[in-house]
């Protein structure tokens, strides 16, 4: 019983593509088919692949019909984040998401997933990206106004973070893999309130994505912090292969 995963897929199967250089970078040429090509290869029916967010271009359920058709027939058990361009899921609305597609998708929000004897919790989080002011090659100072707003999205997103710790504890388990879409820490930060919980609740590992193009893939936390193993699985980063977690 496998636990794979992979982030950033921005599927467009009927929507209005929002990155048109989606369309000239060969690593993203045809991608839908490469990866769908690669889960096949890896991942069997008893396996369970997290989708780490920005599933799609659509900016609501119809215009994403598609690409979440596209996901279904995906092998394993799929298991959804929620990224920063998933318009169609209204943060209020996941539980009606899962009663639509329930036995198809499960969508990760204030709740958790089982995988074997471990819990997959997580939450989209929220990471301040600037702007940061930088002279010569040294950021000096940043946006003040947007860091403040930006720490209360943190704040707000680290309690349903805790939601889906707590939802998982209560019924017994132990062992977490913690998702999120956006890093877990800004580029200047080494510690924020999501590797805080990580550590508090004894989190084994912190999959993220959003960090796309090779000059953000190591934006964030990689490898061993405090005991716990970080790490980026945006799709371009993984040549659109899903990476095995567990
Ligand atoms: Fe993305
Ligand atoms: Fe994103």
């Amino acid at each position: 019983m496998g636990l794979f995963a992979i982030g950033d897929l921005h599927l467009h199967f009927q929507s209005e593509l929002k990155a048109p250089g989606q369309l000239r970078d060969p690593l993203w040429r045809n991608h839908e088919e490469r990866f769908r090509r690669n889960c096949e290869k890896l991942i069997g029916p008893e396996d369970t692949l997290v989708l780490v967010g920005d599933h799609s271009w659509g900016r609501n359920l119809t215009e994403c019909e598609k690409d979440l058709e596209y996901i279904c027939a995906l092998p394993g058990k799929k298991v959804l984040l929620r990224g920063n361009h998933d318009m169609f899921w209204d943060a209020k609305k996941t539980d009606a998401l899962n009663r639509q597609f329930a036995g198809k998708l499960f969508f990760l929000q204030n709740n958790y997933a089982a995988c074997g004897d471990c819990a997959i919790v997580g939450t989209k989080g929220y990471t301040f990206e600037g702007p940061f002011y930088v002279r010569g090659n040294r950021i000096v100072d940043w946006d003040r106004t947007e860091e403040a707003h930006a720490r209360k999205l943190v704040e707000r997103e680290a309690e349903r973070l805790q939601a889906s710790f707590e939802a998982a504890r209560k019924d017994g388990y132990s062992r977490f893999v913690m998702f999120l879409h956006y890093p877990p820490t800004d580029i200047l930060e080494r510690n924020s309130p999501f590797t805080a919980m990580a550590e508090k609740y004894g989190a084994e590992q912190v999959i993220y994505a959003h960090c796309h193009g090779e000059g953000r893939f190591h934006d964030s936390l990689e490898g061993r912090h405090h005991g716990i193993l970080y790490t980026l699985v945006s799709g371009d980063r993984l040549g659109w292969t899903p990476l095995r977690i567990l």
